[in-house]
């Protein structure tokens, strides 16, 4: 049986095994993790019939399904490829398990379909056993409200979910309950800082933390950045994370929405404006407040079938009408199925 053809080898090792049917197998390793019997030197083979997991001696009480034989049993492998790897699903569920998640310092999130909430809790007992220094995990259920705050369920680990994230060599504190942050972003705020020059006044619409402002003011000392956001939790952490930074005295925070900072500000050279489903709204007031010369960084949620004609129905809205050209669009992620975020960088001539 194939369980034979994998226990052979020039380096198995005789041990003790315990061997339980697949559909068993998770809450099976679990037991034997909790009693400290699980031999991690050990890989653990797996077949359709069955699933044997090296143990260092026989569990006190025999656990329910299982049965314990010798056999030979080949070294562990290093590290699993995927978290994905550390699961025993039905094969149906396996297959809706996402690829992708964020790490956030020592919190993970991932993204869950509703048919994998029965499974929720398993998953993050993976995700934290797979991902290095992981703490906590939690089911990103998406944002919502006007400060598109993260609804997230804990579904491993344990403490805040306050911590502390490295992108560009920043260090920022983020808590993703309390204020947006995408670590999606972290090529985007690399790449505005560093079209960004020296003597420039810029703004940072709808800032959130700040990691804009921040990557720019880290690279630039003598600009003046604006940074308006409406979350007052999203301009308390600017400022923690911008005077941990050291660049407290380049950043002028302002708990303010878009529409009344622009009722008193006068003209800018670079604006960020980075509000994926209504930052639209604000194109003509703010392309209005640039000066000649000047750039907008807008980003928007494009759905793929809108995305040939986006750039002409953006240059529409632009004020003054006919001097704005597109200097680049680009894809920054997948959004959704049939969207993407789109990052456009738009000229003033
Ligand atoms: C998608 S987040 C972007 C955060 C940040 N720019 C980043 O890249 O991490 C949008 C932010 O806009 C803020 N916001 C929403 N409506 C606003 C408004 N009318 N005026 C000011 N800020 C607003 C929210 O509080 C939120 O922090």
């Amino acid at each position: 049986m194939a369980l034979g053809r994998e226990l052979s080898g020039p380096i198995a090792m005789k041990t003790w095994v315990v061997l339980v049917a697949p559909s068993r197998a998770e809450a099976v390793r679990r037991a034997l993790r909790d009693q400290g019997l699980l031999r991690r030197d050990l890989r653990a083979v797996r077949t359709a019939a069955q699933v044997a997991f090296p143990v260092s001696r026989a569990p006190a009480r025999k656990l329910p399904g299982t049965r314990l034989e010798e056999r030979e049993i080949g070294p562990a492998r290093s590290r699993p490829r995927s978290y994905r790897d550390l699961l025993e699903l039905d094969p149906v569920v396996q297959k809706l398990l996402p690829r992708a998640f964020d790490v956030l310092g020592d919190v993970v999130l991932v993204r869950l379909p509703a048919e994998l909430s029965s499974q929720a809790e398993r998953i993050g007992d993976a995700l934290l056993r797979f991902v290095p220094g992981a703490r906590k995990v939690g089911w990103d259920q998406g944002v919502h409200g006007t400060a598109r705050i993260r609804r997230v369920v804990p579904i491993a680990g344990s403490g805040p979910w306050r911590t502390l994230y490295r992108e560009n060599g920043l260090e920022f504190v983020v808590d993703p309950e309390q204020v947006y942050f995408s670590p999606r972003l972290a090529r985007e705020h690399a790449r505005v800082a560093s079209e960004a020059a020296e003597g420039e006044t810029i703004w940072d619409l709808c800032c959130g933390l700040g990691p804009f402002s921040m990557a720019i003011a880290h690279r630039l000392h003598r600009s003046r950045i604006v940074a308006v956001d409406s979350n007052p939790a999203a301009i308390e952490l600017l400022r923690e994370n911008a005077k941990r930074q050291s660049v407290a005295d380049r950043i002028d925070a302002r708990v303010e929405t878009v529409e009344r900072f622009l009722t008193s500000a006068e003209r800018a050279d670079r604006v960020i404006l980075n509000l994926p489903h209504e930052g639209i709204k604000y194109l003509p007031s703010v392309s209005a407040a640039v000066a000649p010369g000047g750039t907008v960084h807008y980003y928007e949620v494009t759905p793929h079938a809108d995305a040939s004609m986006r750039e002409s129905e953006i240059l529409d809205r632009l004020q003054p009408r006919g001097r704005w050209e597109v200097l680049d669009s680009h894809r920054v992620h997948a959004y959704a199925p049939h969207a993407d975020l789109r990052a456009f960088t738009l000229r003033r001539r």
